[in-house]
């Protein structure tokens, strides 16, 4: 029995931080970001905004193609939840008009959130092939003003329609994972802004990507020459580099330049010019490999590592469908990206600090252009419109 993607959408918001406007403003070489790191640029979500609207609108090309009768679940990854009760999942459910007769979850480990959702999907339909799942992973990233994180923010949601007899991608049964309770990355209860060892994070990813390798060798018996195309989790593009040249030298395999841009390069391309978008930056990752992929890649094997802080990691593969290209929303993801506003560093800070205040009541100013926005807060509540 194949299950995996059917469908697969991803949204970021209206505007954009230029690495070259960030660096002008920090006076720090602009390279260290477009090379260094390798970002240009950073989604930056306005105050009305939010992981609710940004998957709403990730979701509503999908709800085009399919009766929302037949939605069974909603599994919605976020590590920057709305509430610390009610999850994402059910104001999405209210704001898409979905059936009552439908399941809504919220999953949570930092980065790792939408890998497990959408394992947890898989797992799911084949237990009652009936199951059409919504699965979402949806973040925001944020840290402090003037910190070495600050230049990776960036925001974006990806929802995917998990079933039987995928059209895009069959997800393989066996994964490698592994688990170490660390401290690299965390968002205590108060804060809007996460809290990171940003050197130490990047170890403990390589690490973790070891171990979970080793776990899925032994799981699935697969072999780095069995994949053709890997995606990895993307907090900065750069590491992603890092990550699959770590993983070619544990298995002694030796790349070529050639290899590495081939194996890699078209699923970092768009991570480059959004930024982080935590649990769902390896999957759009994916869809970046499928829209930037020069070959068509029916039949091939595709990879993913998830690795969430904390942390979580997990490495899974799975197979690209006969006729995918034609399901895919190529257009629908470029127009959005490219029509992007850029912002000043001012204009950028104004809608942090709005952002920042988690305010009991408030009706924001519409400078998210839609489709779905964050109207306002009263006594708490959050109430969100349709544009
Ligand atoms: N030209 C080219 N490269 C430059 C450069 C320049 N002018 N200046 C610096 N660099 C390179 C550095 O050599 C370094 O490369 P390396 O990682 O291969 O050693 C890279 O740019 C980053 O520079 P560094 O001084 O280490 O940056 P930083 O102290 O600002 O920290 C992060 C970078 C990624 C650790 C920081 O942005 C961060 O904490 N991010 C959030 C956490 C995160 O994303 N963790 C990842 C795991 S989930």
């Amino acid at each position: 029995m194949k299950v995996g993607i059917d469908l697969i959408h991803f949204a970021t918001a209206d505007y954009y931080l230029g690495l070259d406007t960030f660096a002008a403003e920090k006076q720090i070489d602009v390279e260290k970001y477009t090379i260094g790191i390798g970002q240009e640029k950073m989604s930056i979500a306005p105050p009305d905004e939010d992981v609710v609207s940004l998957a709403a609108k990730a979701a509503a090309p999908i709800l085009e193609q399919i009766s929302r009768e037949e939605i069974s679940a909603i599994l919605f990854a976020t590590e920057t939840g709305v509430d610390q009760s009610k999850s994402a999942g059910a104001f999405l459910h209210g704001l898409l008009g979905l059936s009552n007769r439908c399941r809504v979850v919220e999953f949570k480990h930092a980065c790792y959130a939408g890998a497990a959702a959408l394992q947890m999907a898989t797992t799911m339909v084949r237990a009652n092939p009936n199951e059409n799942i919504l699965v979402i992973a949806a973040d925001i990233a944020k840290y402090d003003i003037d910190t070495s994180g600050e230049a990776t923010q960036g925001c974006g949601a990806v929802a995917m329609l998990v079933t039987e007899n995928p059209r895009i991608i069959a997800i393989e049964p066996g994964s490698g994972y592994y688990t170490n309770d660390v401290m690299d990355f965390w968002r205590p209860n108060h804060r809007t802004t996460a809290l990171v060892d940003g050197k130490y994070s990047t170890k403990v990813y390589l690490n973790s990507l070891k171990h979970a390798w080793e776990h899925f060798t032994e799981q699935t018996k697969r072999n780095f020459n069995d994949i053709d195309y890997f995606c990895y989790h993307i907090p900065f593009t750069k590491m992603a580099e890092k990550a699959h040249k770590t993983l070619a030298k544990k298995v002694g395999v030796k790349l070529t330049q050639a290899d590495f841009e081939k194996q890699t390069l078209p699923s970092q391309a768009y991570n480059r010019i959004i930024g982080n978008s935590y649990s769902a930056s390896l999957f759009v990752g994916f869809i970046s490999l499928l829209d930037n992929v020069r070959d068509n890649i029916e039949g091939k094997r595709v990879s993913f590592f998830s690795y969430g802080s904390g942390c979580v990691a997990e490495f899974f593969t799975g197979i690209m469908q006969t006729g995918y290209q034609s399901v895919l929303m190529t257009q629908q993801q470029q127009d959005n990206i490219s029509q992007r506003k850029p912002l000043s560093y001012a204009a950028y800070l104004d809608f942090y600090h709005q952002a920042d205040v988690n305010p009991d009541n408030i009706i924001y100013q519409k400078t998210n252009k839609g489709p779905y926005r964050l109207v306002g807060i009263e006594d708490y509540k959050r109430y969100y419109e349709k544009v």
